[in-house]
């Protein structure tokens, strides 16, 4: 017999809530039975698929974040599927891993670490990853069979110096697609919405008495910022890109962030 984890005994009250807003919508717009009918099929097809984790993470995910950033008064977002832990330690001055002649834009990530006091943090940690100008992953099995970057491409952990500050070198990651090939793509597609997240830099941010920032930083200007499938957008995130002119005359990006951590 299955038992349902109870965290924290709500159930009752929750579902109480949610079923009456489930009955308000079904009333509201009159559902038809056909359309109840192939909604129940729709959720069948998603556990079929093993797509339940990953519905739930593009609709809901976002919601439950802010819950826990707002609780800490501090500028998180949700981690997303793509985090792998134990990327490279980088030695000054730093700059992530990636191929020769790796493909896209440069970008020079500049930044600080405090306390939400401003307080500047030595030595914070900032665990960074990031898909490539292909919007691609590396170290992530993708089901459409797509060629991988090298292991830990674009991940890399970094240190801010004895000021709170840090400097990265890398490259502009682009708007990428959610996996669209199955119940969930399907879904996006019959309501006509696109599959798109706006280009971000992921970072887990960690410093000694300072309760970890787990976090996504968007860019000014790019297409999909008022519209991220997944609601990951907050406006004190996205950072504003500047162009200049870097070694050898190729143009590169600059932007800034300044991570600011609760105290335990
Ligand atoms: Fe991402």
């Amino acid at each position: 017999m299955t038992e349902v984890n109870t965290v924290g005994n709500r159930i009752d009250t929750i579902l109480t809530d949610l079923l009456a807003r489930i009955r308000g919508v079904i009333l509201d717009h009159r559902v038809t039975e056909d359309e109840y009918a192939a909604a129940k099929q729709y959720l069948i097809s998603v556990g079929e698929a093993g797509e339940w984790p990953l519905l739930a993470d593009v609709f809901l995910g976002s919601t439950v974040e802010r819950l826990h950033s707002d609780a800490l008064d501090v500028d998180g977002a949700i981690e997303g599927p793509f985090y792998i832990p134990g990327a490279p330690e980088l030695t000054a001055p730093y700059v992530m891993p990636m191929r020769e002649g790796e493909g896209g834009d440069v970008l020079v990530f500049t930044g600080s670490v405090a306390g939400k006091d401003g307080q500047p943090i030595d030595g914070a940690e900032i665990d960074m990853w990031q898909c490539d100008s292909r919007g691609t992953y590396a170290g992530i099995p993708y089901p459409d069979g797509r060629e991988l970057p090298p292991q830990w491409n674009l991940r890399g952990r970094f240190r801010t110096d004895g000021s709170g500050d840090f400097e990265v070198r890398t490259i502009l990651p682009v708007p990428y697609e959610i996996p669209k090939a199955g119940p969930t793509g399907a879904l996006l597609r019959a309501a006509g919405w696109h599959p798109f997240r706006p280009a971000h830099l992921h970072a887990r941010v960690s410093a000694p008495g300072y309760h970890q920032l787990i976090t996504q930083l968007y860019f000014e200007g790019d297409p999909y910022i008022e519209s991220d499938i997944v609601n990951g957008v907050k406006a004190p995130l996205i950072c504003k890109l500047d162009k200049r002119d870097g070694p050898g005359g190729r143009a590169e990006f600059t932007t800034s962030y300044d991570f600011r951590l609760a105290a335990v």
